[in-house]
């Protein structure tokens, strides 16, 4: 499976390019089918496998360490995040000193890793200077608790904003962000909660510039494309996210043409056109059904072009 490059220097990893999410790993009527894609995934070449501190109710990060115990340490990549707000607080990360690093403990003991390849930052703080949080991160990472620092959920102009005070004080910076980023378009607003951060033209701009990498979540847009395509009832989030706005259907439609031309499942076309662009990206995914894998990890070998991406966002005609 290709790759994309995620390093601060100290460490480099090769990630690829489709990340499995926990699949519901922690729960016990789910797990079997969550293992069955793991080792699949593994099979086919993949090895970065996503989770955090608040998913399965807590108990999602032990799940899969339990799974990944069995594989030699240095086969796969894990990633995990941590400083989550408390639900009906406030909703602004939790990214106080005490936070992060109990949040980080808590994550390794649980893994049963010894360290995270990717930490991440589940959410930002906007309130709180770069100056106080980066110096906590950057001793997790000399701690050797972690590899690389990554902020998920964390706008460009303060990942950059982040990055530069690192770079000034001799500190870890961010080396790869996790934001909303599929085929779809939508909005912070339109998904209920508004510390997602959502990739737009502002953001994208950024990224493509920096060359920095990017791990997409819901990057098939929960199925809203594949199931648009074949007339599938849709899930009420996917719905939410996507169904308001007339011009995703028009996506999914030329999603759909497109797939048949290139004799491909709709929900690779969807993955791949977040992993073939201009940003280095791989896309974090997940599955309800054995088939939904075989689809979708077609996009583990799938590279469209800039003309097939333009034409999925409704510049030009289909090119073959
Ligand atoms: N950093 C963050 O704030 C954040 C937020 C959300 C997620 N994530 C990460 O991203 C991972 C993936 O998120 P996601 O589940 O939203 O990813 P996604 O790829 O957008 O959606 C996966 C869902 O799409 C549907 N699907 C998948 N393949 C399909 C196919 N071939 N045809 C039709 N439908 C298909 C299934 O939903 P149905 O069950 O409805 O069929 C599946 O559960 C999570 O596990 C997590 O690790 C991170």
């Amino acid at each position: 499976m290709k790759t994309v490059t995620v390093s601060n220097g100290r460490h480099t990893l090769r990630m690829a390019r489709i990340v499995v999410g926990d699949n519901g790993v922690s729960d016990p009527a789910r797990q079997k089918f969550a293992h069955w894609c793991f080792d699949r995934y593994l099979e086919l070449g993949g090895n970065c496998f996503d989770t955090a501190r608040i998913y399965g109710g807590g108990r999602s990060e032990a799940a899969l360490g339990a799974y990944l115990a069995k594989k030699p340490r240095d086969s796969y990549l894990v990633s995990t995040k941590c400083g989550h707000h408390d639900c009906g607080k406030p909703p602004l990360g939790r990214l106080s000193r005490e936070e992060i690093l109990s949040d980080a403990d808590q994550s390794l003991r649980a893994l049963g890793c010894g360290y995270a390849d990717i930490l991440f930052l589940h959410r930002d703080d906007i309130y709180k200077p770069v100056e106080e949080i980066m110096p906590v991160l950057h001793e997790l990472v000399t701690a050797g608790k972690a590899r690389v620092l990554g902020a998920s959920n964390w706008t460009a102009g303060r990942i950059a904003a982040a990055n530069e005070f690192a770079e000034k004080n001799g500190l870890t910076p961010f080396s790869v962000s996790q934001i909303l980023y599929n085929l779809g378009l939508t909005t912070a607003a339109q998904t209920g909660d508004l510390t997602h951060v959502v990739m737009d033209g502002a953001e994208h701009s950024w990224y493509e510039e920096n060359r920095f990498p990017v791990m997409a979540w819901t990057s098939t847009g929960k199925g809203f494309f594949a199931k648009t395509a074949v007339g599938l009832p849709m899930d009420p989030q996917a719905d939410r996210y996507y169904g308001w706005l007339p011009e995703n259907y028009r996506r999914a439609e030329r999603a759909k043409a497109l797939a048949e031309r290139l004799g491909v499942p709709v929900s690779a076309v969807a993955l791949s056109y977040v992993t073939s662009g201009p940003v280095p990206c791989a896309g974090v995914t997940a599955f309800s059904t054995e088939e939904q894998f075989t689809e979708t990890m077609r996009a583990a070998e799938l590279t469209l072009t800039q003309a097939q991406r333009e034409y999925l966002e409704g510049k030009g005609e289909c090119p073959v």
